[in-house]
């Protein structure tokens, strides 16, 4: 017996569905399309099955943040859908006014409406309890047209944001398939992980990062940490190496003045478990060449790691019973910058450890390099999965138990 609301709790038949998704897709920094549909398709259970029971179904969901280059509308994303699922994916640029009421009011047996980005409303991403969430806009507009929501954003699962959270409070509830699937198999991995584990870093978001690798060290879940990507940088720089200013400005972006203390303390309690690049591939140019740490700082956009520390990550991971990659080691989206995410999720993949992979960059990469296969388990979850496996109580799923005894 589950202790939240799955579909086979509830009957479906000609109810409105309001059905929580995290499509935050990885996206060409150029084109904006889509890169990787890989978060769609594992909704698609959910979906369909929604459909065949004859639901009507509104979908919520983000894409990027507020000011960031990838906030866009989810039109690219309904249109992803219709031509994965075959079947027609109505799309409203509205979230809660007028336009998005009346699409849900006429929405018929067996039809999916999308909404817009979610995070356009401005107090989609507070902090705060589902009860008061539940009071915002968004929930007090939307709540009354549905009969049920449904949240199947397991990568998401770590934000306390209003239409992740704020539903659970005034509707029945329940966990989609994905999200019931992610939950069961990583509780069952996180129990009893083989030893020794290594946990690796990367990607383009390391403000978050810092307090997740302290955790998985005090509770002994990781052995080593390795880092790459704009992690690396951040690291590197808290140790007073100076990157140069473009990389610098990158990590401005991102991270904040207060997060380099953190690190520093986090590197004075832990320096021998964590694994920093000793070398770089830059974009000079001539497009890829490689960099000494003893060369820095650099004019140039350190964009992979080097040869050197390839292989000496290789090394670290070579007795390994259970290796965790999040995020990319590189901007593998540009072919010059691959060879680090290459080397090392090919050595991760065939090396016959225990791999589980998160993130959408990561699971980008992991297809784009054809290694999906060789993986043992591939979750959608990129910062809601680093919390789970620390043991972290995620807002979304205790949102989903507190439902489940609310209206039960
Ligand atoms: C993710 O991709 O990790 C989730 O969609 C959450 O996105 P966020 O870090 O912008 O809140």
């Amino acid at each position: 017996m589950k202790d939240y609301n799955t579909l086979d709790d509830f009957n479906l038949e000609n109810k409105t569905v309001l059905l929580r998704v995290d499509f935050n897709m990885p996206l060409d920094k150029d084109t904006l399309e889509i890169l990787d549909t890989t978060r769609i398709e594992r909704v698609l259970p959910t979906i369909k099955e929604l459909v065949n029971k004859n639901a009507k179904t509104v979908i919520i969901a983000h894409q990027g943040r507020q000011g960031s280059w990838d906030f866009i509308s989810m039109e690219k994303h309904a249109k992803a859908l219709q031509n994965l699922l075959g079947k027609e994916v109505k799309f409203i640029d509205d979230i809660f006014s007028e336009k998005a009421q009346n699409a849900i009011k006429n929405l018929q047996t067996g039809e999916i409406l999308m909404l817009d980005n979610v995070r356009k409303y401005d107090g989609e991403t507070e902090k705060k309890p589902a009860e008061e969430h539940s009071q915002s806009d968004l929930v007090q507009n939307l709540y009354p047209l549905a009969d049920l929501f449904v949240n199947d954003a397991f990568a998401a699962a770590h934000r306390p944001q209003c239409s992740l959270i704020g539903f659970t409070a005034v509707l029945p509830s329940a966990a989609g398939r994905l999200m019931e699937k992610e939950i069961t198999t990583l509780g069952e991995i996180i129990q009893n992980p083989e030893k020794p584990s290594v946990f690796l870093f990367g990607g383009a978001k390391f403000s978050d990062v810092i307090v997740t690798i302290e955790r998985l060290l005090d509770n002994k879940t990781a052995d080593k940490i390795i880092l790459t990507g704009l992690p690396a940088n951040a690291f590197l720089k808290a140790e007073g190496i100076q990157l140069g200013e473009k990389n610098e400005e990158l990590l401005a972006e991102e991270g904040k003045p207060e997060n380099y203390e953190e690190i520093k303390k986090l590197l004075e309690k832990y320096k021998d478990n964590i694994y920093l690049p000793t070398d770089f591939a830059q974009q000079s140019n001539t497009e890829r060449s490689e960099i000494d740490i003893s060369e820095l700082p650099t004019q140039y956009n350190l964009f992979d790691i080097g040869e050197k520390t390839i292989q000496n990550f290789k090394d670290i991971m070579s007795d390994a019973k259970t290796v965790f990659l999040s995020g990319p080691c590189g901007v593998f989206e540009k072919p010059a910058f691959m060879k680090g995410t290459r080397e090392i999720f090919t050595y991760v993949a065939n090396s016959g450890v225990f791999s589980i992979v998160g993130g959408g960059h990561t699971v980008a990469a992991v297809e784009k390099l054809g290694l999906g296969k060789k993986i043992s388990h591939i979750s959608t979850g990129g910062g809601s999965l680093e919390k789970f496996m620390m043991g972290e109580k995620l807002p979304v799923i205790e949102a989903l138990k507190a439902a489940k005894n609310r209206f039960s």
